[in-house]
């Protein structure tokens, strides 16, 4: 198959990447020529774990070109994906959609025969009708068929997503552009991956509604660590009795500091939006999307509280910035809510992020970033982890207490154990579960 991808940012380039790993003959689109050139040379723009192996691969099979012109991604296509930006719209929740549309119609101008155009982007329900209302306002052709097929990749993962996804959801009205899109994903459904062929509407809420359920679950469990914290139960335990019943399961129950990152904050938004405009409220989306924001404020005065209220002369390390490990993204990152909160309070952050700094330090103003993990601990009156990268998995902990002024820490991704922590010099504060204190800490200091 020949594929156009209209977009190289992070979804154009890895679904382009995994499908010339397929074997298809791919040609990435983008608008910018910086970020053309840096592709053709094999320099990927973002994070992602294996991309740059695979692009440099698919490159050097001749399967995986790059260009500016659009043309090059449409004439002769079987299909064209739209993988342009949705950004949030000014004015409301809802989605900005001009990009789309742009792109809509510069792959009608340059259309050459039957072509299969493909909302990859995440878009409204009605988008691809609208897409296909656009092309024909542009062109006076017949010769098209839209197809929705949403992405579900995760950041730090997307390459695996990709190539062992749980399902393939697309969805048309066409038997044409079906049989194109089996084509297309013919070494998924090899290997038994499930292709749900639906209508366009029905593929477009599929993920929509995905990302809201999942951003649901997590804000769930979020909540209920409230209560554990109350009540002295530990969420990890009630995650796990939960996610033992198969109808609930296991995944996307981990407390933390609320969700962030490109797409949940986004898309439950987004659907909010839709469900107001379209006279469908979505109240539990509704209620997800205030409460996520509450978590993230809770667990801001939470820290101050815990340390006396007035935080002027108070320094605070904090380890991880990002939304999550694995990526650069800080898009909605906790840390942008809770790290002004306490700047508001009057202390002082020293910040580290494996990967993160050059990302954050531009949307964090007045946070000092260490060059080293430890030195976050240098004087400090606590440590707050807010990103479960593995290199703070293993800390040593003696080390990161004796370089601070109190050994106080706030574990908000969980990672460490409440009775492990009680043999340590910490005060200990976890999500969901009981706050520690070292046991017989004068013991310790004489070293018995
Ligand atoms: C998500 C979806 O998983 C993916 O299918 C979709 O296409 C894009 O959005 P991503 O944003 O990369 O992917 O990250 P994900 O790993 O899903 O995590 C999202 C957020 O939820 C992060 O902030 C993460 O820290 C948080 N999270 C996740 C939790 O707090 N607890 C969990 O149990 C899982």
């Amino acid at each position: 198959m020949r594929i156009g991808m209209i977009g190289s940012g992070y979804v154009g380039l890895v679904s382009g990447t995994c499908f010339a790993e397929f074997g298809h003959d791919v040609v990435c689109i983008d608008k910018n020529p910086a970020k053309i050139t840096a592709l053709k040379n094999g320099e990927i723009p973002i994070y992602e774990p294996g991309l740059d192996d695979l692009v440099a691969k698919q490159i050097k099979a001749g399967r995986l070109t790059f260009s500016t012109n659009i043309a090059d991604g449409v004439s002769g296509m079987d299909a064209v994906f739209i993988a342009v930006g949705t950004p949030p719209r000014n004015g409301d929740d809802g989605a900005d959609l001009s990009q789309v549309f742009d792109a809509a119609r510069d792959i009608a101008n340059a259309m050459t025969g039957y072509t299969v155009v493909v909302d990859k982007s995440t878009v409204p329900v009605g988008t691809a009708r609208q897409v296909a209302k656009t092309i024909r306002a542009t062109k006076n052709t017949t010769q098209f068929d839209v197809v929705s097929n949403p992405e579900f990749l995760r950041e730090g993962n997307a390459i695996t997503d990709f190539m062992r996804p749980d399902r393939v959801v697309v969805g048309t009205d066409s038997e044409r552009a079906a049989e194109i899109m089996r084509a297309i994903y013919r070494p998924l459904y090899l290997n038994e991956t499930p292709i749900l062929i639906t209508t366009p509407e029905t593929a477009e809420i599929i993920k929509y509604a995905a990302n809201a359920f999942l951003a649901t679950k997590i804000t769930f469990i979020n909540e209920i660590a409230r209560l554990c914290e109350v009540t002295g139960a530990d969420v990890q335990e009630v995650s796990r009795g939960m996610g033992m019943d198969g109808r609930i399961g296991s995944k996307f129950l981990h407390a933390g500091p609320g969700y962030g990152g490109s797409c949940f904050p986004k898309d439950t938004k987004a659907l909010a939006q839709t469900g107001r405009d379209l006279g469908a409220v979505q109240t539990v989306v509704e209620s997800v999307i205030a409460a996520n924001t509450q978590t993230k404020e809770t667990l801001a005065n939470r820290i101050i509280a815990e340390l006396g209220g007035d935080l002027t002369d108070k320094t605070i390390g904090v380890l991880g910035v990002t939304f999550k490990p694995q990526t650069d993204d800080m898009r909605d990152a906790p840390s942008l809510t809770i790290l002004p909160m306490l700047q508001a309070a009057g202390a002082k952050i020293v910040a580290f992020d494996p990967v993160g700094r050059e990302t954050g330090q531009p949307l964090l103003p007045g946070v000092i970033f260490a060059d080293q993990m430890y030195d976050v601990a240098n004087n400090a009156d606590a440590v707050v982890i807010l990103t479960e990268w593995n290199e703070f998995r293993a800390l040593d902990l003696d080390r990161l207490a004796d370089a601070m002024r109190t050994p106080i820490m706030f574990d908000f991704r969980n990672i460490y154990k409440p009775a492990e922590m009680i043999h340590t010099p910490f005060t200990y504060h976890s999500i969901g579960r009981v706050k520690t204190t070292p046991v017989a800490p004068k013991l310790r200091q004489v070293g018995v």
